[in-house]
């Protein structure tokens, strides 16, 4: 009999893919049914995040809701995938014994498997190794083309940086092959995909190898965009360090790429970049921005900040402001640092008090929102080309799409076949997170 699953998903967009690949290979491959139920489910799956603390604590008021369930229903199963799971490996169990199985974010594709033998045996499941590429080589195919598609072309991080979780949960770098992910791409537009959103924690380090050869992030891009179906191509997140000159030169070269980058500085203090062991100073972060916007000269810049790194004095505060000043950044991340287990910048002195870091990042924040709003007031008036991706969350009588630089725009629309086009809207209104528009006639 087909049984129910049900997923919760934490955290990155990597995460996301993660969640539609457990799903793909459960309904797949034990014949489980998606629900978005959690009473009706027998298999409760979280994919949980462990970037910051509060991520972290989040895991453990869902599993306190989820024993409820199981006190319902014994034959209930819940699993922990994602970086918490990673991270915390049996301690899990020992926190919350309700729970049946531990997998990690290279693991995933064993849960069929896992699944079965703890239905065998009753007895709990746990795998957190990092097999590398084993993950991609036992995933089914995508069942589903959704108009913008993510697509994992590596996993993993090496480079440490003095705060971050993440080489620690994902384990080190591993890119997929060109061909491997091609096939992906083929079978996504197939079922209808348009956009191509290329995943990794450092997508532009990909050194996946095509033909047999070394291959790059600006070479994989280059042969996703000669498939006729594909419209447009986008990849995220990247580190500016490894930012190179062929990638820039991408843009030059390939129109479907979108206009929009998104290129963490975490701080504008060349001090605090070398306490975070972020590999580049302010000067170098401002020379690639050059070197993109001379490339597409209407490019957009997102980033990640975070506010409160151990030691952030006013000055370094202030350095950070001026760099929003002067990138101009639209729409960006920004967080109080957490302090997080086995990572360096948790031993650092930290002497700044928590309302002296809310207080900042309330400034920062009003600041990036006042800019990303005038980029959006800016264009009222203009003709966008905007690859529809679906309704409207907030008004299902309108349809919703993003531009070639990633705003959201929302227009007056029911067809549906315009879903994963690329439509001339004119844009009437901006509001504070989003655009209005009309199709153009
Ligand atoms: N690879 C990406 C970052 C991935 S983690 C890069 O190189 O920038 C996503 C974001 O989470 C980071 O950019 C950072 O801003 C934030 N982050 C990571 N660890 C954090 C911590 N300990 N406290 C607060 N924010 C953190
Ligand atoms: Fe984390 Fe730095 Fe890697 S932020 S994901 S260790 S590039």
């Amino acid at each position: 009999m087909t049984k129910k699953l049900y997923i919760k998903t934490h955290g990155c967009q990597m995460n996301e893919y993660d969640s539609a690949k457990i799903n793909e290979i459960m309904t797949s491959e034990k014949d489980f049914t998606l629900v978005n139920k959690e009473s009706e489910a027998d298999l409760l799956v979280l994919n949980t995040c462990s970037i910051r603390e509060k991520a972290q604590e989040r895991v453990f008021h869902q599993i306190g809701r989820w024993r409820k369930l199981k006190e319902k229903n014994p034959q209930l199963k819940i699993a922990i995938g994602g970086c918490v799971a990673s991270q915390e490996g049996e301690q899990i169990k020992r926190r919350a014994s309700e729970v049946d199985i531990i997998f990690g974010p290279q693991t995933l594709h064993r849960l069929p498997h896992m699944y079965e033998k703890n239905l065998n045996t009753d007895k709990s499941q746990i795998d957190i190794e990092f097999p590398k590429l084993e993950k991609f080589n036992h995933m089914s195919k995508p069942q589903h083309g959704e108009p913008s598609a993510f697509v994992s072309v590596m996993e993993g991080c090496n480079k440490y940086c003095s705060f971050c979780v993440v080489p620690h949960t994902r384990g080190h770098e591993v890119s997929r092959s060109v061909e491997d992910i091609i096939n992906e791409v083929k079978i996504l537009v197939d079922k209808g995909t348009s956009e191509i959103h290329f995943l990794g924690q450092n997508v532009n380090n990909f050194k996946g190898h095509y033909k047999g050869e070394k291959s790059s992030l600006a070479e994989l891009i280059k042969i996703t965009a000669q498939i006729s179906e594909v419209k447009r191509i986008r990849f995220t997140t990247s580190h500016p360090y490894e930012f190179k000159e062929d990638l820039v030169n991408v843009y030059y070269e390939v129109p479907e790429l979108v206009s929009h980058v998104h290129l963490p500085i975490q701080s504008g203090s060349n001090r605090i970049l070398k306490l975070m062991r972020r590999r580049y100073t302010v000067e170098k972060y401002l020379l690639l921005v050059e070197k993109l916007k001379k490339a597409r000269p209407e490019m957009r810049f997102s980033s990640d900040f975070i506010i409160g790194f151990p030691s952030e004095g006013k000055n370094d505060f202030l350095a950070t402001m001026e760099v929003i000043n002067e990138v101009k950044f639209d729409e960006s991340y920004s967080f109080i640092y957490s302090p997080r287990p086995n990572t360096p910048a948790a031993n650092m002195e930290d002497n700044v008090s928590l309302e002296i870091k809310k207080e900042r990042l309330n400034i920062l924040q009003d600041r990036l929102n006042q800019i990303s709003y005038s980029y959006r007031r800016r264009m009222v008036g203009l003709s966008e080309k905007i690859l529809v991706t679906g309704f409207s969350k907030k008004d299902p009588g309108k349809l919703q799409g993003r531009t070639i630089c990633n705003k959201v725009v929302n227009f007056p629309s029911d067809a549906i076949d315009l879903v994963g086009q690329l439509v001339n809207i004119r844009i009437n209104e901006a509001l504070p997170n989003s655009l209005r528009g009309e199709i153009e006639t």
